[in-house]
Formats: C-alpha cells, sequence, structure tokens
C-alpha cells in the first residue's frame, strides 16, 4: 500500500483549484439508474469512491465511458438490479442504488453495509420511508431485498436528517405514483445538486434544500447532463491547511456560500477569509484564537470537517472545544495525534485542545477518510518527517491531494508501496 511522506513546516502559498464534490457525485452517478439511456457528468472528481459506485453500475449493466473529470453513464441495458457485498462493503454510499432501483425495476437486492470506522450508521431510515412507500422489505443473509410493483407517493417523517436517507427516497419518489412529502429532510447543497439534476430529467420536486421536500412522482424521466458542484469538504480541508501553516493562499472553483459556517467560525478564531463569487482567500498571519464548535446536520458545523478542525485547534492559542454530535466514533485520528505530541482530552463526544501543540513528526495510520486528511494536516505542522500509512482511506474522498499540497509548497510525496 502507498504512503504519504510529509516534511513539515512549509509555509502554503499560492492558488489551488477544488475538484467536483464526491458526496454530491455518488447520489447524481445512482440517479442515472433511473431512466434508460446516456447521462453525461462533468466536473466528477477521479477518486477511489467513485470508481466503486461505477463498477457497481458496470456489474449492474450500465455501459461507462471514464474520461475523466468526464463520465458518460448509459444504462439502457442496465438490468441486473443487485448489488453485491463486495462492493458495498467498501463505500457505505453504494446503498443509494437502493431507491433508483426499486423506481425503476420494482426489485432491488442490496448487500447490507454494515459497520464502518466511525461507528454503526444503520439504514433503518432509508428502509423505512421505502416500506411507507409500499414497498416490501425483506432482510436475509446480510441482504436487504425491495419488492414493489410501483412506489406509492407517502409522507415520511425522519426522526433527525440523514442525507443518504434523503436522496434515496428523493429519487424514489420521483417515479412514484402520486406525491410523497419528506419532513425533516437533510439540507446538504449535495441534496439541491441531485435535486437540480432530477429536475432537469423531468422529476417535480419543490423544496430541496429545506428541511420540507415534495416530489410529484411522474411515469418515466428522460436523460439529462449535469455537472457536479465543488467539494465543500476539500474547500475547507485546503481552507485549514493555508490557515495553520501561517500561508496565503486562494482557493478557486469553490462555492463559499457552502462552507459559511467554516468562513464564519475561522474569522471569528483571527484568521483572515476573504470571499468571492468562487474563491476563498485564506491569509493567516496572526494569533490564532481557541474554538468552540458542535458537528450538525448542514447548515450547521460539518462532521466532515471535525477531524481537521481539531488540527486546527492544535495551533490556537488557549483551550478548544470540539462535539462530534453525528457519529458516535469519530474521534479515532485523536490517538494518532497525541502519538504526535498533541494534548488532546476526549470524554465521550467532547474533546479539549490545549493549544498551541508542538506536533513532531512520526509513523501514523489514517483510519477513515477524514481521519487521513487530519493527520496529512498535523503533518504540515509537525516537526521532521510524518509518514501516513494506509492511504488509501484518502484515496477515496480526496484527488491528488499530494499533488495539489506540493503545488503550495508543502514538501509531501507518496510513495508507492513496491518502493519501501
Ligand atoms: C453523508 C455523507 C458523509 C457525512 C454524513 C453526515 C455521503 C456519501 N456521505 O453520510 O460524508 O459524514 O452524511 O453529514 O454523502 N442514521 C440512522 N439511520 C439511517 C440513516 C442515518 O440512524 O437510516 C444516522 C447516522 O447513523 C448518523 C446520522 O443519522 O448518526 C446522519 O447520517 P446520514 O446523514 O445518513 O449520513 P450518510 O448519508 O451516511
Amino acid at each position: 500500500m502507498d504512503k504519504i511522506v510529509v516534511n513539515g513546516g512549509k509555509r502554503l502559498e499560492g492558488r489551488v483549484d477544488i475538484s467536483g464534490a464526491k458526496n454530491a457525485a455518488l447520489p447524481l452517478i445512482c440517479a442515472s439508474i433511473l431512466t434508460p439511456g446516456q447521462i453525461i457528468f462533468d466536473n466528477v472528481p477521479r477518486l477511489g469512491d467513485i470508481r466503486t459506485i461505477l463498477k457497481l453500475l458496470a456489474i449492474m449493466g450500465a455501459d461507462i465511458d471514464m474520461n475523466w473529470p468526464r463520465i458518460k453513464i448509459n444504462t439502457a441495458e442496465l438490468n441486473n438490479p443487485i448489488a453485491p457485498y463486495e462492493l458495498v462493503k467498501t463505500m457505505r454510499a453504494a446503498i443509494l442504488v437502493l431507491g433508483p432501483l426499486v423506481a425503476r425495476f420494482g426489485y432491488a437486492k442490496v448487500s447490507l453495509p454494515g459497520g464502518c470506522a466511525i461507528g454503526a450508521r444503520p439504514i433503518d431510515l432509508h428502509l423505512k420511508g421505502l416500506k411507507a412507500m409500499g414497498a416490501q422489505v425483506n432482510i436475509s443473509k446480510g441482504y436487504v431485498e425491495v419488492n414493489c410493483t410501483r412506489l406509492q407517493g407517502s409522507v415520511i417523517d425522519f426522526p433527525q436528517p440523514t442525507v443518504g436517507g434523503t436522496e434515496n427516497l428523493m429519487m424514489a419518489a420521483t417515479l412514484a405514483a402520486g406525491t410523497t412529502v419528506i419532513n425533516n429532510a437533510a439540507r446538504e447543497p449535495e441534496i439541491i445538486d441531485l435535486a437540480n439534476l432530477l429536475d432537469k430529467m423531468g422529476a417535480k420536486i419543490r423544496g430541496a434544500g429545506t428541511s420540507r421536500i415534495i416530489i410529484n412522482g411522474c411515469e418515466n424521466l428522460q436523460p439529462a447532463d449535469h455537472s457536479v458542484i465543488p467539494d465543500r469538504i476539500e474547500t475547507g480541508t485546503f481552507m485549514v491547511a493555508a490557515a495553520i501553516t501561517r500561508g496565503d493562499v486562494l482557493i478557486r472553483k469553490a462555492n463559499p456560500l457552502h462552507v459559511s459556517r467554516i468562513v464564519e467560525i475561522m474569522k471569528n478564531i483571527g484568521i483572515s477569509v476573504e470571499t468571492g463569487k468562487d474563491f476563498i482567500k485564506i491569509n493567516s498571519s496572526g494569533t490564532i484564537h481557541p474554538l468552540d464548535v458542535i458537528t450538525e446536520a448542514y447548515p450547521g458545523f460539518p462532521t466532515d470537517m471535525q477531524a481537521q478542525f481539531m488540527v486546527l485547534a492544535l495551533k490556537a492559542r488557549g483551550k478548544s472545544f470540539i462535539t462530534e454530535s453525528i457519529f458516535e466514533n469519530r474521534y479515532m485520528h485523536v490517538p494518532e495525534l497525541l502519538r504526535m505530541g498533541a494534548d488532546i482530552q476526549i470524554e465521550k463526544r467532547n474533546a479539549i485542545i490545549n493549544g498551541p501543540c508542538e506536533l513532531e513528526g512520526t509513523t501514523v495510520m489514517a483510519t477513515d477518510l477524514r481521519a487521513s486528511a487530519s493527520l496529512i494536516l498535523a503533518g504540515l505542522i509537525a516537526k521532521g518527517t510524518t509518514e501516513i500509512l494506509r492511504v488509501y482511506h484518502l484515496d477515496r474522498g480526496y484527488e491528488k491531494i499530494e499533488n495539489k499540497l506540493s503545488s503550495l509548497g508543502a514538501d509531501i510525496t507518496r510513495k508507492p508501496s513496491e518502493i519501501y
């Protein structure tokens, strides 16, 4: 397996372009299942998770043409509505094929995603929604099987917002008979992007981006082309990279509106943040003050930025507080940061960070996608050399991160497994 080697202490300066959003591209690609025909996606990030979902569609019979960042998917011959364990186990978001498959074929068999490093992550709310729409749901031998001649519009009340659940049911409802209302829907920008594609395909959706989404079902949809929105988590990660290295970085092809909470917190702790229509400029030369954040559903502070903000807090002068309210086990990066010399105390879902901390480079192991990003960030500010192992987590969600960081002046290289 590859590893990433970072020699810390370099100030980041220059410009970096943000790639398309992984978490938008995944449901968009699944939406192509809804109608036989060809959809061309642009600005698709070249990532492990995107390859996994494309492989899954190919196994089901879709024809895929990859010319990154442009991907053509033809689902005319897609006729095998089964998602096997081998693919679903590597990426939980594969469950997003469930709603579109049932809507188009009246049947789907998808492996249960199981647990993952950051917590149990059930899919009960996805299944409850499908049942409310008249589907029969059976779980047997690690697979969920869903049957329904035609889904019926229904009112779905989520007890808490779920991003994947909202996306799955929104896609399913586009081909249902009658009207579906999703209450307490997730409001992430990725949901608006999905609704925009579905709208171009002929679906009738109102309220995406609010907590009440109304979908009037149609008989059929047509293919449409779509460009993926910028990745707000990659954007936030580069914002932190610039801030902790006392850098001066222009982040381009971004959407500042999608990171407004991150911008607000950074400004409050003394980092200069300038935003334009599609750029963010970070300049960090003064003292960084402590932060106090709690992860929440959008538009709150994203759980996918919690690990990176932990490293930001290590540079702050004073005691910072972070509370992880979305996932129960998302502090897996902390033991590795402690090994680098961080002063962090964890009590259940709360973390107290005593900054500023002088980190020292060592060999660390990535445990999940955003944890890997935080270890790279820690490597940027550590004294000496940091080696990050299990880089495949990082490759699931960050496009060419080492190239982008080295173009900003970081001393970072990837060592392919065969040379060490
Ligand atoms: C998506 C993102 C992920 C992000 C997360 C929260 C994608 C591909 N992934 O994941 O990067 O960290 O949103 O912003 O977009 N829950 C249930 N039952 C369910 C579904 C969810 O209890 O049926 C719980 C989860 O365990 C979690 C919370 O709801 O505590 C939010 O999860 P959800 O929004 O569904 O996350 P994902 O869609 O899996």
